[in-house]
């Protein structure tokens, strides 16, 4: 349970002794160690050192190497260009190192050192209408960022901001009221009822949202309230009389009434029950009372517009409360506000969004709060924070920020559509990637001896493992294309790639038998087995900046890279056939903690690792 000071620390630590003993009159300097092709690391420190000492670098830097003792860690350093320091670690050290990181179960992974309390406001879906790609995004990006700050020691709340809130009710409930069996399921004879989704159709038997209903309860959900938005907007669009009904019915709701109320959770609920299914396709844990949607905030909304007109942060203009900006303008140079109450009495969006930070830094006590949400919201947001500041609500002690995502665009490059021109169903997609993950698993299944069931298992691993991955290893901000084809792909930056890697390495570690991986710090590194034990070690690190800037595609990275290494590792070092049995129980061992660090990677970005594939 102790973590594990990593290769490039311990190095680092080293050079800055060597300096302060070297030249002490540099005070607290910076080593600035980086990895690098020509050594195993390289320090470029010394260069910003003697312009502030005004000595020449390669002399300052050859006093340093003097200065040098690191017995048993250090094998090699040399001074070289205008005053680098290259170093090469010994191979016992790196051998040594990663047999105390097999040792712990976190891998010898530290915590972060000053771990808070964030809120990650993700997958969040809105009432009543279909999931779409974006939706996707936001769920697998910010599940993720969940796993990787939890493991980091981050205190994580959960917020999944769904849209249940809205004049479009009115329409909606009106349309109830006066067609009120349109949302029975029962209606459907085969429609289990919410709740009641049997394991076999759950994505797994330790499905993570423990009462997943079925896919086709989330179908059938979805279809009723598909219909029923269509319908009624059709009559709100063409009756003059229902509209004004519609309209009444606003009132009605947002005053309260109870009986407006409770047809309104009737379609929170039933669009529940689809999201459920969808995010049990997707494989991933949405926990009820982690979902507190725009209603959630409806005590808080006037408060939050009396106390920024109070303290003047927002201003009354043309009857609307404002809040103005003056970088934000409209093409007619214009200062565009942030209408935190429509003229009317309304409330919106970003009164909603206000309330919420006071909810969550004054209630749940959160420093950080992160939004992993669509680019395209990011002068919302921009606005929302900068109030939150000026409100107070937001300082030094308390951020907030966006993990702003692109636009998934189609293989044409166009945004995402389908070939008629409508948006694509995020469940047909992830249906098509499990169908070709499962046509892909079955070629290979033959060989690796599978059962019809693994078979099925394994294909929706792989299938939503790839749309994951898909998702996550591009940096977040960048547009995306969404293509199968490549997902899917054996070869090239996949997960069905790192998946292959892992069951390569199971396979091995159960062909070895009795033979058991036992590190051996005194045998020579071959080159590959150097390549790859130094990037595991790199493991913490990758988590730490990872979680630091909340960019979870350096880890979807560091495990390709991971693969790739151990792909030439494989090639060119015999595992079984390995000449000594102390190399191959050295070697097992390799295999071991690449397995160990692939499946513990995959797991943070929400992707199962099959043993056998
Ligand atoms: N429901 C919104 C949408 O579908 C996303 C909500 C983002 N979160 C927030 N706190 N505004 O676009």
């Amino acid at each position: 349970m102790a973590s594990v000071p990593s290769l490039a620390s311990t190095v680092e630590q080293h050079i800055a002794s060597a300096l302060s003993a070297a030249l002490p009159e540099a005070g607290a300097a910076d080593v600035l160690l980086r990895r690098s092709d020509r050594a195993d690391f390289q320090a470029n420190g010394i260069l910003a050192l003697a312009k502030k000492l005004k000595g020449n670098p390669r002399d300052l830097a050859t006093r340093v190497v003097a200065a040098l003792s690191a017995p048993g860690v250090v094998q090699d350093v040399e001074v070289s260009g205008p005053g680098f320091l290259n170093v090469t670690v010994t191979d016992r050290a790196i051998v040594e190192t990663l047999a105390a990181r097999l040792a712990d179960d976190r891998l010898g992974v530290a915590h972060a050192p000053n771990a808070g309390a964030t809120v990650v406001d993700y997958a969040q879906p809105n009432v009543a209408k279909e999931m779409h790609v974006g939706h996707l995004r936001s769920a697998v990006i910010g599940a993720a960022m969940v796993e990787i700050l939890e493991f980091m020691g981050e205190t994580v709340i959960r917020r999944h901001h769904i849209g249940d809130w809205g004049t479009q009710f009115g329409m909606l409930i009106q349309y109830l009221i006066e067609h009120p069996h349109e949302l029975d399921r029962s209606a459907d004879a085969d429609a289990p009822a919410p709740g009641t989704g049997s394991a076999a159709e759950a994505p797994s038997e330790q499905a993570p949202s423990e009462q997943a209903p079925s896919a086709e309860a989330g179908e059938a959900a979805m279809s009723n309230l598909n219909r029923l938005y269509k319908a009624s907007r059709a009559a709100f669009d063409s009756d003059e009389e229902f509209k004004a009904r519609a309209r009444d019915r606003v009132v009605a709701l947002q005053a309260g009434e109870k009986e407006t109320l409770a047809l309104w959770q009737r379609f929170v609920d039933e669009s529940k029950v689809y999201f459920y299914s969808v995010f049990g396709k997707l494989d991933m844990e949405v926990r009820d009372p982690d979902i507190v949607g725009e209603s959630g905030y409806n005590d808080k909304l006037a408060e939050t517009c009396r106390i920024l007109e109070e303290t003047g942060v927002a201003e009354r203009s043309e009857g609307a409360l404002c809040v103005f900006f003056d970088d934000v303008k409209g093409p007619d140079g214009k200062r565009v506000p942030l209408i935190v109450q429509k003229s009317n009495g309304g409330f919106g969006y970003a009164a909603t969004d206000l309330s919420a930070i006071r909810d969550r830094v004054g209630e749940l006590g959160a420093d950080t709060l992160l939004y992993v949400v669509d680019v395209r919201q990011s002068l919302h947001f921009k606005m929302v924070f900068e109030t939150a500041r000026r409100a107070g609500w937001l300082n030094d002690d308390v951020h907030a920020s966006q993990l702003a995502f692109g636009t998934v665009l189609g293989k044409d490059g166009k945004p995402f559509k389908t070939r008629e021109g409508e948006t694509v169903r995020l469940v047909d997609l992830l249906d098509e990637a499990v169908d070709r993950a499962t046509a892909v698993v079955r070629e290979k299944a033959e060989k690796a001896g599978l059962s019809e069931q693994e078979i099925e298992e394994n294909g929706r691993y792989v299938g939503i493992g790839a749309v994951k991955y898909a998702d996550l290893s591009t940096s977040a901000v960048r547009d995306y294309k969404f293509d199968l084809d490549q997902m899917v792909s054996l070869s090239g930056d996949t997960s069905v790639y790192l998946q292959y890697a892992y069951a390569r390495i199971r396979s091995i570690l159960r062909k070895a038998g009795d033979v058991s991986p036992a590190p051996h710090p005194e045998l020579a590194l071959a080159p590959a087995e150097r390549a790859l034990g130094l990037h595991l070690d790199r493991f913490g690190e990758t988590l730490a900046e990872a979680a630091a800037g909340h960019e979870p595609h350096k880890v979807a990275a560091y495990l390709y890279q991971l693969a790739s290494l151990y792909t030439s590792f494989y090639d060119q070092c015999p595992v079984l056939k390995a000449d000594t049995p102390e190399q191959v129980a050295n070697r097992l061992f390799l295999c071991e903690l690449t397995g160990r660090t692939l499946e513990k990677g995959l797991a943070l970005l929400g992707i199962r690792a099959p043993e056998r594939l």
